[in-house]
C-alpha cells in the first residue's frame, strides 16, 4: 500500500512525494510515529501511519532503509 505513492523501490515518481530508499532507518521509524501521534500531520499519511503497529513501522522503516538510495532524476 506504500508502493502506490513511494514506488517498489522506495523511488517516488510523483511529484510532492518524498523518496524513501536509502533514507535512515531511525528517522523514518520517527517520521511513521510522528504522523501517528500527530506530531506531524499530513493527509494521507496520518491515516496510513494510524493504521500501522508498531512491528510494521519497524519493518518497513528496516526495508526502506536497505533499498538502494535515490540518485539522479526520476524518468
Ligand atoms: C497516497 C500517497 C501515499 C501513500 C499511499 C503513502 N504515502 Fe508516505 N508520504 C506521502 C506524501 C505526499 C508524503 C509527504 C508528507 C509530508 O509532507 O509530511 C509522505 C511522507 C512519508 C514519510 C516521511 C518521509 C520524510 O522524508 O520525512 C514516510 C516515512 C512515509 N511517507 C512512509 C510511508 C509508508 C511506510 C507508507 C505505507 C504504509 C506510505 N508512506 C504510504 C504519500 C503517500
Amino acid at each position: 500500500m506504500c508502493t502506490a505513492c513511494h514506488g517498489e523501490d522506495g523511488t517516488s515518481r510523483t511529484a510532492g512525494t518524498p523518496h524513501l530508499g536509502g533514507q535512515d532507518r531511525l528517522y523514518l521509524e520517527r517520521a511513521l510515529a510522528d504522523y501517528r501521534s500527530g506530531k506531524r500531520q499530513h493527509v494521507p499519511m496520518t491515516s496510513l501511519a494510524n493504521a500501522l503497529q508498531p512491528a510494521d513501522i519497524e519493518a518497513l522503516a528496516a526495508w526502506y532503509s536497505a533499498r538502494p538510495g535515490f540518485a539522479g532524476s526520476v524518468p
